[in-house]
């Protein structure tokens, strides 16, 4: 019994199916897949405000929501650790309440990675509008996006429910922003933040979308913010033709992977299946051209010096490295 000379080969092609498989586990807001369909957010990352006012008989109370679908929010250097969001939080409020002209201000963390400190874990879920249970969902263009882990002083859990949903109008201003974008160069995400005099509950998202607040209520036994996020991004079939869309690389050769081995499978299978049928193959023999066999090792690793060349480097170097 003879054992393939390069054990290491099955090893590196496991280590990329693993990867691809792990990043549709953990909040990657530019590899976004649901029901075969996938979104790119990555261009809407960022730290994002939204405020809103309840008013009450001796003053108010302004409640600042802030989220980062990318990454944690980062902690104000400014600001005293009472008043701030604890550390890997996603989505936090800061309440401040003035009252007969006194304020005071308290963070109520959201959604966020917080396992190892209040005890709630993130658990980020995407859900496809189109593949949702609910009817009124599946009329929706889009995707949504659940996080929890949060919990207000009071033990009152929180959660927060994003839906990302199509804007058919910025599709059709589309070409115009690109005409432009090109004519003012970079400048053209400059506007991000800008309010102008929105009320803070809706704001501009410097990408030709609307971010919206919708509710922050006790739904069941959780509280849960409702954000609508209207963007060109939420639209299936909206596709980054600019530069810097490096997912497409991974989900062409995730897709190449699988349809290459699902293809040698077949091919081993089928042809296993005829030497034993017509000559009575047995063992190694039994693998179609079992002397070629022994080439495939050399030739694959060939293969996977150049798939790694082109994650690496977007394939400008091209040809072969030194490995
Ligand atoms: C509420 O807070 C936001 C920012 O957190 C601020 O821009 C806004 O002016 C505040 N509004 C009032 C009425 O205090
Ligand atoms: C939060 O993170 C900072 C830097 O990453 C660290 O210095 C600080 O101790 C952390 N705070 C808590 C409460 O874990
Ligand atoms: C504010 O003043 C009102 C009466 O004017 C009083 O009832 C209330 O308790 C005061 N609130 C605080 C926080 O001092």
């Amino acid at each position: 019994m003879r054992t393939s000379p390069y054990p290491h080969i099955t090893f590196l092609t496991l280590i990329l199916l693993i990867l691809s498989l792990a990043s549709a586990i953990s909040l990657d807001c530019s590899d976004v897949r649901d029901d075969g369909v996938s979104f790119n957010f990555k261009a809407l990352g960022g730290p994002r405000t939204l405020y809103r006012i309840r008013e009450h008989p001796d003053g108010f109370i302004n409640t600042t929501f802030t989220l980062d679908i990318c990454r944690p929010l980062v902690k104000r250097k400014d600001v005293p650790k009472q008043e701030d969001c604890p550390n890997n939080s996603r989505v936090c409020a800061i309440e401040r309440t003035v009252e007969n002209l006194t304020t005071v201000i308290h963070p109520i963390p959201i959604a966020g990675e917080f396992s190892h400190s209040l005890g709630g874990a993130l658990n980020p879920k995407w859900t496809r509008m189109k593949s949702s249970p609910s009817n009124a969902d599946k009329e929706k263009e889009g995707v949504r996006l659940e996080m929890q882990g949060g919990k207000d002083s009071d033990g009152q859990e929180q959660k927060a429910i994003i839906e990302f949903l199509c804007d058919p109008s910025t599709k059709s201003d589309r070409r115009r922003s690109l005409l432009l974008a090109e004519d003012e160069g970079e400048s053209g995400d400059d506007e991000t933040g800008q309010d102008g005099d929105q009320n803070g509950e809706e704001v501009d998202d410097g990408h030709g979308g609307k971010l919206k607040l919708v509710s922050w209520d006790i739904e069941e036994d959780k509280k849960i913010l409702r954000l609508d996020w209207t963007t060109k991004y939420g639209c299936e079939d909206f596709k980054d033709d600019g530069t810097g869309s490096k997912s497409g690389h991974w989900g062409f050769f995730t897709w190449f992977i699988i349809i290459l081995f699902m293809g040698v499978a077949a091919y081993l299978i089928f042809g296993s299946w005829l030497n034993y049928n017509k000559y009575s193959a047995r063992g190694w023999d039994l693998l179609p051209h079992s002397e070629t066999i022994r080439d495939v090792p050399y030739l694959f690793r060939d293969w996977m010096r150049r798939v790694v060349n082109t994650i690496q480097g977007g394939g400008s170097r091209g040809g072969y490295s030194v490995l």
